[in-house]
């Protein structure tokens, strides 16, 4: 038996549930990014299903949960689950019941009638503010058809919300699906003796939303990896011209008295030593290379450049284990994607255990075609930061016993 990892502690799994003929609630994280009705990145669906395929196989009625978007209202219906209900139709060759109005009533209806091969999607959870508000009440419904509660919803594990918080807090039997449970093993395998050296690539925007990571890992990494606009306030805090480029000015002296931290550790810092500008965000024509760090008057940095890759990619070919989070530029434009996705390539060649944080370094890692050659991919963004932040996810802590000597019942 593997050794549950130290996240994980008290906390039970979907296989120490009896599961036969029992209605479990299943919180997914289906928030998937829709154009129209066209799922454009399935995922979160694909990563659900071998928690939803299990409880199946093991004689579950499922009662299948999720949000997606961030929706005002019920009437916001480019908001409604329809979507994913059809693919989930489509993935598991099984009937989903979409129930626009998920009543308990409604819900018990189905439950109790012959339910065979079905399961039941909720519509939207958000079209509630209950679930947003972490309402009991809204909890107390759901608790009065479901036998056990599983949270499979890594990504959305960090929000205090209904289906998140309310309703474990009041379901005797709980725990997690397969995929929190993998998540949590990759993210603490970042925390918990990792095998060195050990990098961390940040990128991105704004050095504050990743000031509480750079000190958690301050300790723990053997060197920084730095791109992405983030890389800009770093150079100007050294007196390294930035032109146009954008700068956090009230983050200079952070990023100054950072790299002296890393210095005084004995720690690697790696920087651009040249970057693909242009004179305005997005304007291809006028395109070039610097030569070097400085960029002048005009210009402003949109990704890093060859030489930068080359440095890069040399310390990820000899890192035993790498965390990546945040792209190195505009990825999503092409003429400012080469050098997010060289270091996706130098990650997928790299033998290193590879963690790749959610959201926008999914997203690239997705976009540069070598997903498939990394160790793990989060599915959830803020989630995925948070934890190894070392917060508390108000959707894990909830799920353990409350005291010591307490167990949860299966
Ligand atoms: C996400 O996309 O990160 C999760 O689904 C959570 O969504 P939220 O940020 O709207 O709560």
């Amino acid at each position: 038996m593997s050794v549950p990892s130290a996240g994980l502690k008290g906390i039970k799994t979907v296989r120490d549930f009896e599961l036969e003929g029992k209605t479990v609630f299943l919180r997914l994280d289906l928030n998937v990014p829709l154009e129209g009705t066209k799922i454009t990145d399935e995922t979160r669906i694909t990563a659900s299903l071998p928690t939803i395929n299990y409880c199946l196989e093991k004689g579950a009625k499922l009662i299948v949960a999720s949000h997606l978007g961030r929706p005002k209202s019920a009437d916001d219906k480019k908001y409604s689950m329809e979507p994913v209900a059809k693919r989930l139709t489509e993935l598991l060759n099984r009937e989903v019941v979409l129930m626009e109005e998920p009543s308990s009533e409604g819900v018990k209806h189905i439950l109790y009638g012959n339910m065979k091969n079905q399961i039941i999607l909720l519509e939207n959870l958000r079209f509630d503010e209950g679930e947003t508000e972490n309402s009991p009440q809204l909890a107390q419904q759901w608790a009065s058809y479901s036998d056990i509660y599983i949270n499979d919803a890594f990504g959305a594990s960090h929000r205090a919300h209904a289906s998140i918080h309310a309703l474990p807090e009041i379901m005797p039997r709980k725990g997690i699906g397969f995929l929190i449970e993998k998540e949590i093993k990759m993210l603490d395998s970042l925390t918990d003796k990792p095998k060195k050296p050990y990098i961390a690539v940040l990128g991105g925007a704004k050095i504050s939303d990743k000031i509480a990571v750079i000190e958690k890992l301050m300790d723990i990494v053997d060197g920084f990896v730095i791109g992405g606009a983030m890389a800009y306030t770093f150079l100007k805090a050294q007196n390294i011209p930035v032109g146009k480029s954008l700068v956090e000015t009230d983050k200079l002296k952070y990023a100054k008295e950072m790299i002296e931290r890393i210095e005084a550790r004995n720690k690697s810092l790696l920087l651009p030593v040249d970057h693909i500008v242009s004179t305005e965000f997005g304007n291809v024509e006028n395109k070039k290379v610097t030569s070097s760090a400085v960029i002048d008057e005009n210009y402003m940095g949109l990704d890093i450049g060859p030489k930068t890759v080359k440095n890069y990619s040399v310390a990820l070919e000899n890192a035993a284990t790498v965390f990546w989070n945040g792209p190195m530029g505009v990825f999503e434009n092409k003429a400012f994607c080469e050098g997010t996705f060289a270091i996706a390539k130098a990650l997928a060649e790299s033998k290193a255990l590879k963690i790749v944080g959610g959201g926008d370094s999914a997203a690239a890692a997705e976009a540069s075609g070598y997903a498939d050659k990394m160790s793990h991919i989060s599915t959830g963004g803020g989630a995925s930061l948070e934890y190894l932040q070392g917060e508390k996810l108000p959707g894990l802590e909830v799920l353990r016993p409350r005291k010591q000597s307490e167990q949860v019942p299966v």
